[in-house]
């Protein structure tokens, strides 16, 4: 008798704290909040505070595309998504969901995207904005900023105008400019792909690998400011609206854009 009541018990004690619900039990509005305090210190990092990226994925979309139910959050929460910079985790099974509530109401907040027209601003990153000259979108543009083929789907709307409006708010690591002046006298910046004790390679603004033996260099020092300049002025509200409903759309091969 005593041991099936234990077990029973262990069997419920179980049924709260792993995954083993459809849905997540941890949604009232003190599990939210909860949820937003954990979040705000361990996740927004990478996912911006209103979810909207930056270093990882946009979460502030109706559906995430690595985690379209709540159980799959959970995990993805939990064990992280390997060989990409998202982490495992060791929260409380409860504060996973309490994270997970927090992250589902960023989609509801944010779903209503750009107010701008995507192809005129097609037309800006081409044209006026120049934005090809540093970086990808498909086979077309340059490569000394990232790609932005599947911007929409690591971004959304906040950050990227952010970005395009202010860029040295958030600069990741690993696109810092290198500044170099050789013992001629001669300068070059590009950014930084690696550094040795004896050398130091970077990608120039043409998109050209270049590599210097630092017994060459007069010196070198890494700047903390992008190389992506600030359009703020250059290019109307309008057209910045327009921008970023273009690469809000911009979702990586499989979204069909391009
Ligand atoms: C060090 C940076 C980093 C931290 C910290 C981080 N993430 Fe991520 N996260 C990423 C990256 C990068 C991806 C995209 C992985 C990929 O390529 O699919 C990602 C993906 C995700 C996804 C899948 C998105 C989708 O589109 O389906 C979810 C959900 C997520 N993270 C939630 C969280 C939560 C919640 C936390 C905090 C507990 C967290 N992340 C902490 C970098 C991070
Ligand atoms: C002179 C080169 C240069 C030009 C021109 C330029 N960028 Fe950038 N951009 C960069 C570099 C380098 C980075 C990566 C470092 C950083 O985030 O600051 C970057 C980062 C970005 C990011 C963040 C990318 C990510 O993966 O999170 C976006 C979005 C972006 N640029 C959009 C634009 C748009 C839109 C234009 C045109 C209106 C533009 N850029 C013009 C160099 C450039």
């Amino acid at each position: 008798m005593h041991g099936l009541w234990l077990t029973v018990l262990l069997f419920q004690q179980q049924a709260v704290d792993v995954p083993g619900f459809d849905s997540n039990p941890f949604t009232s509005p003190s599990d939210l909040a909860q949820g937003e305090k954990l979040y705000l210190g361990r996740c927004a990092g990478c996912h911006g505070p209103r979810g909207d990226g930056g270093k990882g994925a946009n979460l502030a979309v109706p559906t995430l595309s690595r985690a379209a139910d709540d159980k799959t959050l959970w995990n993805i929460i939990r064990y992280g998504v390997p060989d990409t910079e998202m982490p495992s985790s060791l929260m409380a099974q409860r504060e996973i969901w309490q994270v997970a509530a927090f992250v589902k109401s960023l989609g509801a907040i944010q779903s209503g995207a750009a107010s701008g027209d995507p192809k005129r601003g097609e037309a800006v990153t081409r044209g006026k904005g120049g934005c090809l000259q540093c970086h990808a979108i498909g086979s077309d543009g340059g490569r000394m900023g990232p790609a932005l083929t599947d911007i929409g789907a690591r971004s959304g709307p906040g950050h990227l105008r952010a970005k395009i409006v202010e860029p040295q708010g958030d600069v990741p690591h690993t696109f810092r400019l290198a500044s170099l002046r050789g013992r001629d006298g001669k300068t070059v910046s590009g950014i930084r792909l690696n550094e040795d004790t004896f050398s130091i390679q970077i990608r120039d603004m043409t998109g050209g690998l270049r590599s210097y033996w630092k017994k060459d260099l007069a010196d070198w020092k890494m700047e903390k400011r992008s190389p992506m300049p600030s359009y703020k002025g250059k290019l109307s509200d309008g057209e910045i609206d327009d921008l970023v409903a273009y690469l809000a759309g911009l979702r990586g091969a499989k979204g069909g854009e391009r």
